[in-house]
C-alpha cells in the first residue's frame, strides 16, 4: 500500500516480498524477516509443501503475471535473478516499476565496475541486471554477494561417498556465509528511510580469501575427517556436471567462471557496515552444518 494511502494512526508491518524463497539465501531472509515481525510473501518457482504458515506465490520470474500478483501491497522486494540472461527481466522490471517498491536485489562480487563486458556470463547478467534496475529509474540497493558458503551443500554427495571432492577449480575468493548476506539484506529491507542506504552497491564479503582446496580442508576439520579437493580438466568437469543433471548453459557458465574469472583478495566490512557485526568465516558455517554432510 502507498504511504499516502495508509490509514494514519496505525502502526505499518513493513510487507515484504521474497524472491527465490525456497532457495540458501532466500530461505534464511524469510526466517530473519518472520522474526523480525515483517509480513512475508514468498515467490517460490515450484510448491514444495513446507513453509504453509507463509504466504506464497508459486510461479516464474519471468511470467509477468506472477510477478503482478506477488506485487500487490508490498513495501520492498529482496530480488534474485537466477536466470543466465537479463533480457527476460524486462517485464518483471515492468511490473516493479509499477508497483514501486524498494527494490533489494542481490548481484556479485564477480561485477567489475571497469569492465565493458564481464569475465564470465553470470558476473555478465548481474551486471546487465544492475543496469536494468538503474535504468528504469528503480533506485535498487544493490548487494553485491561474494561466494556464498551455501554452494558446499553441492559436495555433500560425494562427501558421503569419499574423502575427495572433485570438481572444477575456481578462482580464491572472501567466501560469505550466506546467513551475514542474509541479515545484511534484511536490514536494508527493513531500513526506516532509504536515504539511510548507499546507492553504490555493498559489497559482502567474508573474512578470509579462499581456495577450493582451503575451503575444503575447512569443511575436513568441521568433519574430523581428512578432505582433499581434485581440480578436474573442463572435459571431465562438464561431463560429471552434465550427468548430475545440470543445464547444459549453466554447465558452460559455471566453466567460463571457472576459467575466466580472476582471483579477488577484497574483503570489505560491509557486513559489519550493515548488520552491526562482522562476518563469520567458513570454517565457522561448516561446524554449524556439519549434519548435512554425514
Ligand atoms: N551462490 C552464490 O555463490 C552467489 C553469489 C553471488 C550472487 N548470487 C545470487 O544469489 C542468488 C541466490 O543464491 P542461492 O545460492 O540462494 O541460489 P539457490 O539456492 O539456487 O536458489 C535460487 C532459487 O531461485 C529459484 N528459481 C530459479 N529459477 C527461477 C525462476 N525462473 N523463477 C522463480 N524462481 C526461480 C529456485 O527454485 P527451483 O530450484 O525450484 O528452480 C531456487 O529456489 C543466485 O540466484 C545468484 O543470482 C549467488
Amino acid at each position: 500500500m502507498p504511504e499516502t494511502n495508509r490509514p494514519t494512526g496505525t502502526h505499518h508491518r513493513a510487507s515484504i516480498l521474497v524472491t527465490g524463497a525456497a532457495g540458501n539465501l532466500g530461505r534464511e531472509v524469510v526466517d530473519r524477516l518472520q522474526a523480525h515481525g515483517a509480513r512475508v510473501r514468498c515467490l517460490v518457482h515450484h510448491q514444495t509443501g513446507s513453509r504453509s504458515a507463509v504466504e506464497s506465490v508459486v510461479g516464474d520470474l519471468t511470467d509477468p503475471m506472477v510477478v503482478r500478483a506477488a506485487l500487490v501491497d508490498i513495501d520492498a522486494v529482496f530480488l534474485i535473478w537466477p536466470l543466465l540472461d537479463a533480457a527476460p527481466a524486462h517485464e518483471l522490471v515492468a511490473e516493479l516499476v509499477a508497483a514501486a517498491p524498494r527494490v533489494v536485489y542481490v548481484s556479485s562480487t564477480a561485477v567489475d565496475d571497469e569492465a565493458v563486458r564481464q569475465s564470465d556470463p553470470i558476473a555478465q547478467v548481474h551486471a546487465d541486471m544492475e543496469a536494468l534496475l538503474r535504468g528504469a529509474g528503480l533506485r535498487p540497493v544493490v548487494l553485491r554477494s561474494d561466494t556464498l558458503a551455501s554452494n558446499a551443500r553441492g559436495w555433500a554427495t560425494q562427501l558421503r561417498a569419499g574423502d575427495v571432492v572433485a570438481g572444477s577449480d575456481v578462482a580464491r575468493t572472501a567466501v560469505v556465509d550466506e546467513r551475514d548476506v542474509a541479515d545484511a539484506a534484511v536490514a536494508v529491507l527493513l531500513a526506516p528511510h532509504r536515504d539511510q542506504l548507499d546507492l553504490s552497491p555493498y559489497v559482502l564479503t567474508g573474512p578470509e580469501v579462499l581456495s577450493r582446496a582451503e575451503q575444503v580442508a575447512r569443511l575436513g576439520a568441521a568433519l574430523w575427517r581428512r578432505l582433499s579437493f581434485q581440480s578436474l580438466p573442463a572435459d571431465l568437469a562438464r561431463s560429471r556436471m552434465l550427468a548430475d543433471g545440470r543445464p547444459g548453459r549453466l554447465v558452460e557458465a559455471l566453466l567460463a567462471a571457472s576459467t575466466c574469472r580472476p582471483d579477488s583478495n577484497r574483503i570489505t566490512d560491509h557486513v559489519e557496515r550493515l548488520t552491526g557485526r562482522s562476518a563469520g568465516t567458513f570454517a565457522r558455517w561448516a561446524i554449524d552444518h556439519v549434519t548435512e554432510f554425514n
